[in-house]
């Protein structure tokens, strides 16, 4: 009986939250992760066993011709990127190093490698304020309004360029907001971001501030599509099929949420009932960068990708949270 050899993928970022689900589900489909991190925010404790891991920068070429040598990967699912919108206001310049700078020389070790397929984590802040409540299809114009938007929509731009090229075959994943956690994958998670943030706050009996109750939303707080994590694990594998067996290098873009809109105020109450704990909620100023309403039209996904996110209620994300990952709030 012929013994199909195991394909290896490069993720860099992969010892982070979403990296760490996304390595395990790709251990568990028959792939050879090769993780490329460089623990700013990853965690060693995060790479499961039987994946490989190569401590170093996504931008260090040598590092990537070497993993490249003794693993040779045909394709890269690069998740690795600073990721908060408030920071990035407050720090551009370090997000286009880290976010465009860093891609840019990774793009360079793949064309020098011959390596075309990319699975790119883009985002959906490359869309920016809405002039309506209707959710973005991947077609809506892209105004980033944060440094950290700007640099994802200035690398979709790049793999554009080189699609045309034709160096780059890429698949751009914009995710909504991303949380959740799966019940035996033990990975870490920081309180970086709105549902952590709440139940890190309940954790240690403090107030939640809610950035903004002035929005020309339902009840003044922003709106946005939450996913659950393992939803979005499940499109990269799913994507990531796709792309090898892709033979025409066309470029796609999918966004992955669920077209539901939850506000701020919304998703408080459910940690509420998910926890039966009472929050006390401080209102305080807009946080400069956040659009007011970001929901997914995500039909493209559905139809071309087969994918289907069925664990993307809020409670269900709010419960996988508080139940799977609390030591780590
Ligand atoms: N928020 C608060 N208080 C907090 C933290 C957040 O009110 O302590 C609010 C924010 O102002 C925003 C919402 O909660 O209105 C969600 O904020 P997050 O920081 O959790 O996430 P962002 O919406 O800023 O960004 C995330 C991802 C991006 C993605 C975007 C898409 O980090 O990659 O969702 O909707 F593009």
């Amino acid at each position: 009986m012929d013994v199909q050899p195991i394909t290896p993928i490069l993720i860099t970022g992969g010892a982070g939250y979403i990296g760490s689900h996304l390595t395990q589900v790709l251990q568990q489909a028959g792939y050879l992760p090769l993780v490329l991190d460089n623990l700013s925010s990853g965690q060693k404790v995060s790479v499961p066993a039987h994946a490989k891991f190569f401590e170093g920068d996504m931008g260090d070429q040598t590092l990537i011709q070497k993993i490249y040598h003794d693993y040779p990967f045909p394709a890269v699912i690069h998740l690795a990127a600073s990721i908060q919108t408030g920071e990035s206001v407050q720090h551009p310049l370090m997000y286009y190093q880290n976010n465009v700078g860093r891609t840019l020389q990774l793009l360079m070790a793949l064309q020098h490698l011959g390596i075309k397929k990319i699975l790119f984590s883009s985002s959906a802040s490359v869309y920016g304020e809405p002039n309506t409540n209707t959710p973005f299809t991947e077609n809506c114009p892209a105004s980033p309004v944060s440094p950290y938007g700007h640099s994802k929509w200035m690398l979709e731009q790049i793999l554009q360029d080189l699609n045309r090229a034709q160096t780059i075959q890429a698949i751009c994943l914009r995710y909504f907001n991303v949380a959740g956690a799966h019940p035996t994958f033990h990975t870490q998670q920081h309180a970086t971001h709105l549902i952590p943030i709440i139940l890190n706050a309940i954790k240690h009996k403090k107030p939640v501030a809610v950035f903004g109750n002035d929005y020309d939303t339902q009840d003044g707080t922003c709106i946005r599509d939450y996913i659950h994590v393992m939803d979005l694990c499940d499109a990269h594998l799913l994507a990531l099929e796709f792309l090898l067996q892709e033979t025409h290098p066309r470029s796609l873009t999918f966004n992955l949420g669920t077209h539901r809109g939850s506000s701020v105020l919304d998703i408080i109450k459910t940690a509420e009932i998910v926890t039966h704990t009472k929050i006390d909620i401080q209102y305080s100023a807009r946080r400069t960068g956040d659009p007011r309403f970001l929901v997914a039209d995500s039909t493209l996904a559905r139809t071309q990708l087969n994918w289907t996110p069925h664990r993307s209620d809020p409670w269900n994300i709010i419960h996988d949270v508080w139940t799977y990952a609390p030591c780590h709030l």
